[in-house]
C-alpha cells in the first residue's frame, strides 16, 4: 500500500506558501488559496475565498485519505464523513481530477517506469479547468489513469469506481461545461470550508474599489514637516485607466479641521503603473506629499478626477481613512541587517499624547524542521530619546535570531488598551541597512501642540542615538473602504499577501474602527461569481437636459421604479457591474441570461431572476437620475433601481411559479433539523416541477444542492433567508432551472404570490 500523502506536491506547496504566513494569514487560509490560484489560473471557477481559519497544531489520523484501492462502501463513508454525499463526492473528485495525473515514481503499478514526463494525466487537458475529465470517460475514450489501464486489473480503478457509483447519473449532469464550472465552484468551496465549528469565516475576500495601500507617515529631517506616501490603489476593472485623469486627495488636519497650511488640504497626483488580476485591472496612484507638524493630519479621503468632466469620490462609508499622526515608525532612522539579523527601530511619538510605555513588537518566521516555519513575536520597551519639537524620539534594538529576519513585522504602540496609538505590521525587508541620523532644528524646542510654533526651520545639527533606513515602510493599509468589487480576484492585486486591512487609531488615540458598513452583495451567474459593495462613492454629473424613462430596451419592457432591498441585501442580486459609460443597453446585454435587469445611481447595473421581498416599488419620479453614458434616458438614483423586465432569457433561471407554487425565496438550513422536515427525496433528475410534484399538499417547497427535495408547511428554528446568490445551483435534471445550493433551498409556496407573476402575469 502507498503511503499516504506520498510524493513531493504536499512539501512543495507548503514551503510556498510558507514564505506568506504572517500573523494575518493562517497558513490554512493560504491553501484556501491555493485552490482558488490555481483553479482560477487553469480556467476554473473563481472559489469564493472567506478568512478565518485557524491552522491545526497537530496531525490528523492515519487512514482518512482515499487510497485508490478502497472500495466505494470506504469512499462514500469517508466523504459523509466530511459532508459530502454521494453526487458531491462525484463532483468533487471529477473537480480535482481535471488537472494533473498520476504519477510514476509514487505509483509506480498504476502508471509504469519509463512513462513520459512519470506521468499520465487524467484527462486530454492536463493543465486546463474543463470537464474533459468527465465528458472523456462518458465517452468511453478516457485515458484516466484511474479509470482504465493496469489500475483495472489491480483493481485501483478508483475514478471508474467513484464516477459510476450512481450509474453515471451525476456525472452526466456534468457534460454541461456551464453547470461543470458552476459545481466545481460550489463543491470547492464546499471543501475547503470543512473547519472546525470554532471557526468564523469572514466574507468572501474581495478587492475594493478604492484601496489605499502602504500609507505611511514620517516625520522629516528638522520636524517641521512630515511625509505622507504611499500608494491608493483603484479598481479599474469597469473603469478604465485612461478615463482617470487624477487622484485628489483631501485629508483633515490633526483635529479634523480643515487648517492644513499654506498647500491646502489637497494634493492631486496622477496615475502610474497597471496591474491586472485574473479578473480585475487595477490602476496605481503614488502618493507622497507633505504635511506640516504645526497642524498633522488625522484621516483623508479620495477623489478620482474623471475625463468627462465628473468625479467619483470615496469617504470609506463617511468615515474617512483614518490616520494617526501621533506615532509614526521613523523608517530613515530604523535599519536592520537581515544578515546577522539586528533590528533598530525608531518611533516618533507625540508629545501630547505619548503614553508610556512606547513599545516594539517584533513577529518573525523561524525554521522547523518542518517546510512551514514558525511564527515568534516580542515585545520590548522602547528607551526615550530626544523631543524634538512636537515629537519625541523612543528606540529599540532587537536581534532577530533564526536567519529569517526579513520576514519581520514590526509594531509601534504608544500606550496600552484603548487609548493606544500603533503603526503596525511593517515590514522588516523594506528596513534599509543602515540607521540615518534625523538631523535636527537648531534650538530644538520641545513642545506639543498647541501650545508653542512649530519647530524651528533646518540648520543642521544631528540626533546621534537614531538608527535608521532608505525606504518608506508601508504600513498595513489604513482602512477598510469599499464601493464596487468582485469576488473573482481575491488575490488578483500585486501585494504579497492577501489584503489585510486594518485601521488605525485616530490621532486622537482613540481606537476607531474603519467602518467599512457597506451594504454587501455577492452575486453569481453559472459560470462566475461576481460581487458589490454599495459603498459612499458619489458621482456626480453635469446636469442633462430631458432624459426619459425608456418604456423598451430590446426584449426587456420597464417594471418601474423600485427601492433597493433592506436588510444588507440587493433588489436583484445575481450579478452586478458598474461604469461610467452606462446606458441602459449595456446593462440589458450584461444582464442578458436574466429576467431582470436594474439600472442604479446612474452607472450602476443589477441582474437577477427575481427581486427581493425588501424591494418595493415606488413612484417613477424616484428614479430621476440619468445613466452616465447616455443623458437621454433615465438610470435610477441613490438606492432607487429603473428595473425592467424580458422573458427571453439565456442562462438558467429560478422561475416565478411551478404549477401551483410560487417564488418565496432562498432559504438557509434549520440549525437543528432539514429547514422543510416533514418529507424528502432525492434523484439525479431532480426539477422544480418533480419536487413541486412529489410535495403536492405541502405549503413549502424546496430544492437543495441540485438534486434533494424538502417539503413542510413550516420552517424550523434556524431556518432564515439567504442570499439569492446562494441558491444558484442549477437541476439536476433541468439545466435551465436553478435548484438552491450547499445547506440553501429554492424555496417556493403556496401562499401568495410570487413578485414577478403579480407584475406580469
Ligand atoms: C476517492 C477519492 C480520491 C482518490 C482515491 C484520489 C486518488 C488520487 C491519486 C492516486 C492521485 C495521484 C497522486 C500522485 O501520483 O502523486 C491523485 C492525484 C490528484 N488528485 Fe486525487 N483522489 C481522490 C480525490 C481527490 C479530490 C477530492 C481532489 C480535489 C478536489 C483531488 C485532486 C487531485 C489532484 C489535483 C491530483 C493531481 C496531483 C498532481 O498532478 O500532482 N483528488 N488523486
Amino acid at each position: 500500500m502507498n503511503p499516504e500523502n506520498t510524493g513531493p506536491g504536499f512539501n512543495t506547496s507548503l514551503s510556498f506558501y510558507s514564505t506568506y504566513y504572517t500573523s494575518r494569514s493562517s497558513l490554512s487560509d493560504l491553501i484556501a488559496l491555493g485552490v482558488y490560484f490555481s483553479v482560477r489560473s487553469c480556467g476554473g471557477p473563481a472559489v469564493p475565498i472567506r478568512g478565518g481559519r485557524i491552522d491545526a497544531t497537530v496531525a490528523g489520523p492515519e487512514g482518512f485519505v482515499p487510497q485508490p484501492q478502497d472500495g466505494l462502501g470506504t469512499f462514500t463513508n469517508r466523504f459523509l464523513r466530511i459532508g459530502f454525499n454521494a453526487a458531491q463526492m462525484i463532483q468533487v473528485v471529477a473537480c480535482g481530477h481535471t488537472i494533473g495525473g498520476v504519477h510514476s515514481p509514487e505509483f509506480s503499478d498504476i502508471v509504469p517506469p519509463g512513462t513520459p514526463k512519470g506521468e499520465l494525466a487524467f484527462d486530454s487537458t492536463v493543465a486546463v479547468f474543463d470537464n474533459k475529465v468527465v465528458t472523456e470517460y462518458l465517452n468511453n475514450n478516457s485515458t484516466n489513469p484511474l479509470v482504465v489501464g493496469n489500475a483495472v486489473r489491480l483493481r485501483k480503478n478508483s475514478d471508474a469506481v467513484v464516477f459510476g457509483a450512481d450509474q453515471n447519473l451525476t456525472m452526466k449532469a456534468l457534460t454541461n461545461p456551464a453547470a461543470f464550472q458552476a459545481t466545481c465552484q460550489s463543491v470547492l468551496q464546499q471543501m475547503i470550508e470543512i473547519v472546525p465549528s470554532n471557526v468564523v469565516f469572514s466574507d468572501p475576500i474581495q478587492p475594493y474599489f478604492v484601496k489605499p495601500v502602504g500609507i505611511q507617515l514620517t516625520l522629516d529631517d528638522y520636524a517641521s514637516t512630515m511625509t505622507l506616501s504611499g500608494g491608493i490603489r483603484v479598481r479599474t476593472t469597469y473603469l478604465p485607466p485612461s478615463s482617470i485623469t487624477g487622484m485628489t486627495l483631501t485629508y483633515k488636519d490633526r483635529y479634523g479641521g480643515t487648517n492644513c497650511g499654506p498647500n491646502g488640504c489637497s494634493k492631486t497626483v496622477t496615475g502610474s503603473g497597471v496591474t491586472k488580476g485574473f479578473d480585475d485591472t487595477f490602476f496605481w496612484f503614488p502618493v507622497k506629499t507633505t504635511v506640516p507638524t504645526a497642524t498633522g493630519i488625522s484621516s483623508f479621503t479620495v477623489t478620482l478626477n474623471l475625463d468627462n468632466g465628473t468625479t467619483l469620490s470615496f469617504n470609506n462609508n463617511g468615515n474617512s481613512y483614518p490616520i494617526t499622526d501621533g506615532i509614526m515608525l521613523q523608517s530613515p532612522q530604523s535599519c536592520l541587517l537581515p544578515t546577522s539579523g539586528q533590528l533598530t527601530v525608531t518611533a516618533a511619538v507625540r508629545n501630547d499624547i505619548g503614553s508610556m510605555p512606547v513599545t516594539l513588537q517584533v513577529t518573525n518566521q523561524v525554521p522547523t524542521i518542518y517546510p512551514v516555519a514558525s511564527l515568534v513575536s516580542n515585545s520590548m520597551t522602547m528607551v526615550k530619546g530626544d523631543c524634538v519639537g512636537l515629537y519625541t524620539f523612543y528606540t529599540a534594538s532587537y536581534n532577530i535570531t533564526g536567519g529569517m529576519a526579513d520576514t519581520a513585522k514590526i509594531d509601534v504602540t504608544s500606550g496600552s488598551g484603548s487609548t493606544a496609538v500603533a503603526d503596525t505590521f511593517n515590514n522588516g525587508f523594506e528596513l534599509g541597512a543602515k540607521c540615518m541620523p534625523f538631523s535636527k532644528p537648531t534650538p530644538s524646542a520641545c513642545a506639543v501642540p498647541g501650545s508653542s510654533a512649530p519647530p524651528a526651520n533646518p540648520s543642521s545639527s544631528s540626533m546621534t542615538n537614531s538608527p535608521s533606513t532608505g525606504s518608506n515602510v508601508p504600513s498595513s493599509g489604513t482602512s477598510s473602504l469599499t464601493t464596487l468589487t468582485s469576488s473573482s480576484s481575491a488575490t488578483s492585486s500585486s501585494t504579497r499577501a492577501p489584503s489585510t486591512s486594518t485601521s488605525r487609531p485616530t490621532s486622537k488615540g482613540s481606537s476607531a474602527q474603519s467602518t467599512s458598513t457597506a451594504v454587501t452583495i455577492t452575486t453569481t451567474s453559472s459560470t462566475s461569481s461576481t460581487s458589490s459593495t454599495a459603498g459612499t462613492s458619489t458621482v456626480s454629473t453635469p446636469a442633462a437636459a430631458g432624459p426619459t424613462q425608456r418604456n423598451q430596451v430590446g426584449t426587456y419592457a420597464l417594471v418601474g421604479c423600485y427601492k433597493e432591498a433592506t436588510d444588507g441585501r440587493r433588489a436583484l442580486s445575481s450579478q452586478s457591474m458598474a461604469v461610467d459609460t452606462m446606458t441602459a443597453e449595456i446593462c440589458a446585454a450584461f444582464c442578458s441570461q436574466y429576467h431582470y435587469f436594474g439600472t442604479e445611481y446612474g452607472r450602476e447595473c443589477y441582474c437577477g431572476n427575481v427581486l427581493d421581498s425588501t424591494s418595493k416599488p415606488t413612484v417613477m419620479t424616484d428614479c430621476s437620475m440619468h445613466c452616465a453614458g447616455d443623458a437621454s434616458t433615465y438610470c435610477g438614483a441613490g438606492s432607487r433601481l429603473n428595473v425592467y423586465f424580458s422573458n427571453a432569457t439565456t442562462g438558467p433561471t429560478q422561475p416565478p411559479t411551478i404549477g401551483k407554487y410560487n417564488w418565496y425565496g432562498c432559504q438557509t438550513e434549520g440549525t437543528i433539523s432539514r429547514a422543510l422536515n416533514d418529507v424528502h427525496t432525492a434523484d439525479n433528475d431532480m426539477t422544480l416541477a418533480s419536487c413541486a410534484g412529489f410535495c403536492d399538499g405541502y405549503t413549502y417547497f424546496g430544492t437543495e444542492y441540485s438534486r434533494e427535495c424538502y417539503c413542510g408547511n413550516s420552517f424550523t428554528e434556524g431556518s432564515v433567508v439567504a442570499d439569492t446568490f446562494d441558491c444558484s445551483m442549477i437541476c439536476m435534471g433541468d439545466a435551465k432551472e436553478l435548484c438552491g445550493g450547499p445547506d440553501r433551498l429554492s424555496v417556493y409556496t403556496t401562499k401568495g404570490s410570487s413578485k414577478l407573476v403579480s407584475i406580469h402575469q
